[in-house]
């Protein structure tokens, strides 16, 4: 019998510096998604690896006295032992480094060259190193008197050289097509609109495609003092890991076209126009989906090495277990949306969901079959009302659990397994189990009711295996569970699969309950991150020159906010409010923001669209209904008391441009 293939990649990651929670938050998912698809029957196949070329690394060697390949080294012996730490199960791990993607790139690089797609000119330029991105002076923000990156804020140096082009302009039309005609290409849907009115519609530049000024790249072999630019050499590993034009080209005859590539919101563009393109050109399939994911954020920023504001998973697992981090990382926040990382919300989560909900859970079934049956699953009597309820549930959850998964919802997955495991403690409540158990009368319907809970759980274990590997272990040795038949997602589509008779076995607790109060202190002591930059509403206390009487502030204070010019790219209402419109803003640089106001009886989102306006960029990420707010736009009172956004000229400002 032939199971269908599952093929799903990670990016590979800059191994520039260690790999924070941000990057374990993709591998995680992609771990989930690899899990739940072996379980329901795929062929599955799961690459991850590291991008190691380009200027970025080879000056962190320099820095570090190092080689870049030993540099490199190092940090990717260390990237796999966390994945090794965090329970990630890749098929392959591929190194931009390695022999069998070199050549291969070498290989494309040159069939496009003969094609004509790609041509040799002059290129004049703005180069940004630690972001490894050309821009063009209008693209450049001015902070300080100085010409910056709009996406890093640093400064960039003039670059001139001759290149390579990449035809980008040439596909253009075929591309904006490609899009439309596939609306499950880009997900989640709002990122396609912005691809395509942000960087397609507007027209798609040639894309400069070698450097003569990066040595520690792959050489254009048969032009040897250019060397292949980053994006191209990084996006054929979805390819070449699969031996893509090799000797042996099975794993690739077998999985490509990939079912979807996962990556952060940041690098969509890459993903979705620039890599299709290149596949294009060589005559393949496109991936079938690109689901650009939102962002951790750590304060008001997006974590990032290159910013230094980082949380790293080690410390945080040694403490409290890989099945409570990846359970909180999968659960926190929708896959799509942005979300704060902090250690009071993943602590509260510790305790309410997992020891709480489910370890109390487990911990109460196995205690009372052992109090009350010496051990022994009972075999249930006659269903009643309040069993057929419990029944129904089990059996409708997989179906449930299965939608969400498969559109890379783990979040509202899990929340449905949740909602299951807040019934089954419900049920406790109704059925007294303690009371039953005091008379002989009572044995029967206990009988049914342990039953019925042994069973409820066993079919948690299963369908939270894909986001929690090593939890379910546990639960089985508990419950008495050693058939691994018992262990597979079809044996909980239907309910009443557990025999009775299986000895249980009361264990540790699954996930003590934490000292919020004490661990936060824990975390702060040892942690290698720094406290989030404080919000500019909030002066620092001690370094602030205290808050004059007057009302002035101090230059210093007032250029702690940070505000930007951005346009208003897509706006909607938010449901279940008449005051929120929801805005996704360019910032330049590739990036968007999400913000919510609450000028819906001013403006309609239409209104809003195109508009170029003001943001509080720095403002600490706020959840409204749902969804986080991060930032603020400015506006004012007009003459007649109605609430008008403060817009700027659009064609004047671009987005990302600084304020002040
Ligand atoms: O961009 N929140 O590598 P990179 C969510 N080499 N996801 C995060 C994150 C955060 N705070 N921080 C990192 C590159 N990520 C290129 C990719 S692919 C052909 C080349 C995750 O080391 C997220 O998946 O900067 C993001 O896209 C990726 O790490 C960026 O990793
Ligand atoms: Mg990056």
């Amino acid at each position: 019998m032939n199971k269908p293939t599952f093929y799903i990649t990670t990016p590979i990651y800059y191994p520039s510096g260690n790999m924070t929670i941000g990057h374990t938050y993709t591998t995680v998912a992609a771990d989930t998604m690899t899990r739940f698809k072996k379980m329901c029957g795929y062929d599955t196949y799961f690459l991850t690896g590291t991008d190691e070329h380009g200027q970025k690394i080879e000056r962190k060697a320099a820095e570090a006295g190092v080689t870049p390949i030993q540099y490199v080294d190092k940090i990717v012996a260390e990237t796999k032992d966390l994945w090794k730490l965090m329970n990630i199960e890749y098929d392959d791990f591929i190194r931009t480094t390695q022999d069998r993607h070199i050549r291969i790139v070498q290989k494309i690089f040159k069939q496009f060259y003969d094609q004509g797609d790609i041509y040799k000119a002059e290129y004049e330029g703005m180069y940004c190193t630690p972001c490894e991105s050309f821009w063009t002076p209008t693209q450049l923000v001015e902070k300080n008197g100085e010409k910056v990156c709009p996406d890093c804020g640093r400064p960039c140096q003039p670059m001139k050289e001759e290149s390579y082009f990449f035809r980008m302009s040439k596909y253009q039309d075929w591309m904006i097509r490609y899009i439309e005609e596939h609306p499950d290409f880009i997900q989640p849907a709002s990122r396609a609109n912005e691809m395509l009115n942000n960087f397609l519609r507007p027209g798609l530049q040639d894309l400069c495609v070698s450097r003569t000024s990066v040595k520690w790249g792959i050489p254009v072999d048969f032009d040897p003092k250019h060397t292949v630019y980053v994006w191209i050499d990084a996006l054929s590993n979805y390819i070449t890991a699969l031996g893509y034009q090799s000797e042996d080209d099975s794993l690739f005859k077998k999985y490509w076209p990939a079912d979807v590539h996962l990556v952060g919101k940041e690098i969509v563009r890459f993903h979705t126009i620039y890599w299709p393109i290149m596949l294009h050109a060589l005559g393949l399939p496109l991936p079938k989906q690109v689901f650009g994911h939102g962002w951790l954020l750590f304060g008001a920023d997006r974590m990032s090495k290159s910013k230094g504001n980082v949380v790293y998973p080690g410390p945080i697992v040694a403490r409290y277990g890989v099945d409570a981090l990846r359970y909180y990382l999968m659960r926190e926040m929708p896959f799509g949306s942005d979300g704060n990382y902090t250690n009071e919300s993943f602590l509260t989560r510790i305790n309410a969901d997992l020891a709480n909900d489910l370890g109390n859970l487990v911990s109460r079934t196995v205690a009372m079959i052992e109090k009350y049956f010496g051990g022994e699953v009972p075999a249930p009597g006659a269903y009643e009302e309040a069993d057929r309820h419990i029944i129904e549930l089990f059996e409708a959850l997989p179906a449930q659990v299965e939608k969400h998964m498969n559109e890379l919802q783990f979040s509202l997955a899990l929340g449905e397994i949740w909602k299951f495991v807040g019934e089954l403690n419900r049920y406790i409540d109704i059925t007294q189990p303690w009371v039953l158990g005091k008379s002989e009368e009572g044995l029967p319907r206990l009988k049914t009711v342990l039953y019925v809970l042994a069973e409820g759980v066993r079919g948690i274990a299963v369908q939270i295996y894909p986001v929690m590997p090593t939890t379910p272990e546990r639960i089985y040795e508990q419950l008495g569970v050693s058939d691994d038949k018992l262990k597979t997602w079809d044996s909980v589509k239907k309910f009443g699969a557990l025999p009775a008779g299986l000895t249980v076995k009361k264990g540790q607790a699954l996930f003590p309950r934490v000292d919020v109060q004490k661990e936060l202190e824990a975390l702060s002591g040892g942690k290698p991150q720094e406290a989030p930059a404080k919000p500019a509403e909030k002066p620092a206390e001690k370094s602030a020159p205290a808050k004059s009487e007057d009302g002035l502030v101090t230059v210093d204070e007032f250029f702690k906010t940070k505000l930007i010019a951005a346009k208003i790219v897509a706006c909607e209402k938010v449901e279940g409010s008449d005051k929120l419109l929801k805005s996704t803003l360019d910032i330049g640089g590739g990036e968007t923001r999400t913000v919510l106001s609450g000028i819906a009886k001013y403006y309609t989102p239409e209104d809003m669209q195109g508009k170029t306006v003001i943001l509080v960029k720095n403002l600490p990420p706020r959840k409204m209904k749902g969804i986080f707010s991060e930032g603020m736009l400015l506006c004012a009172d007009d003459k007649n008391g109605n609430v008008r956004l403060l817009t700027v000229d659009g064609g004047a400002f671009a987005p990302g441009s600084e304020v002040g």
